[in-house]
């Protein structure tokens, strides 16, 4: 990066630093998200799992095995405990000391500075998570800037219940990414997104959900060709971990 912020492709095709831009820091702590924000992402995505004492806590895995170095279930930890645990060393030597963040953190100093997608993870595993970032979100008078997704549609339509206000997304597992029309009907009655792992949709796929007047959101963790795939299927946002295509020219179009 360095420091241009010429916006070259498709002004309206969001930007969301998938964990943070977590190809150039670890990905969902504080450096990933600073990141995001200087990449100028529109939305920074974040993954959340209930501690042992019911902190939501940010983090992909219910393991904290692949990104700390520690070991065990987040659930079977305390946030104190949690907070003992390097979150940067895994990703490399230099975010060493990089410390876990909760989703009260990362609102009291990120909200003001960039939209946050929100993923609820395996909300059948954390029983209360719906009405604890209910919670959280309930004290912003406008929650235009938020979303709140999972692959768990009854807890996204849970949370639009409980938060009328809330714009919530549905994410489709790829093997399911064939949606009937009556599924369809059902998910945009109250998702606004609707998202996708970019291999698995097509345009007509697209088309529909948006027909229907929701958005699409596509992810990659590795499809190279995702930025020209998102144009091509004309999805309103990509979810990336090198949010940067925004404001380089080294784009893979
Ligand atoms: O936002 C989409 C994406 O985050 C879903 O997959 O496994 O990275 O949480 P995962
Ligand atoms: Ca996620």
């Amino acid at each position: 990066y360095n420091g241009q912020t010429k916006r070259v492709h498709q002004p309206n095709m969001m930007s969301i630093a998938h964990r943070g831009a977590s190809g150039f820091a670890p990905e969902n702590t504080r450096s990933a998200f600073l990141k995001s924000v200087e990449l100028q992402a529109d939305y920074l995505e974040c993954d959340v799992h209930l501690s042992k004492d019911g902190e939501l806590i940010i983090m992909h895995d219910e393991r904290i095995d692949r990104t700390t170095n520690g070991s065990g279930f987040i659930s079977d930890y305390t946030l104190a405990e949690l907070r003992e645990f390097d979150a940067g060393i895994t990703f490399s030597e230099e975010f060493k000391g990089e410390s876990i963040m909760t989703l009260n953190e990362l609102l009291d100093e990120f909200f003001d500075q960039i939209g946050l997608l929100i993923e609820l993870k395996n909300p059948e595993k954390n029983p209360g998570i719906e009405e604890s970032v209910v919670s959280l979100l309930s004290k912003y008078d406008d929650l235009s800037s938020i979303i709140v997704q999972s692959f768990d549609i009854e807890s996204m339509r849970k949370m639009q219940s409980l938060l009328p206000e809330l714009n919530v997304a549905v994410l489709v597992r790829p093997a399911e990414s064939f949606l009937s029309d009556s599924k369809l009907d059902d998910l945009t009655s109250f998702a606004s997104f609707v998202n996708f792992n970019v291999s698995f949709v097509n345009k007509s796929m697209v088309n529909k959900v948006q027909q229907r007047g929701s958005k699409v959101l596509v992810w990659s963790k590795s499809d190279k060709k995702l930025v020209s795939k998102a144009h091509k299927y004309g999805v309103d946002g990509i979810i990336s971990d090198y949010p940067s295509w925004r404001i380089s020219e080294q784009i893979y179009l």
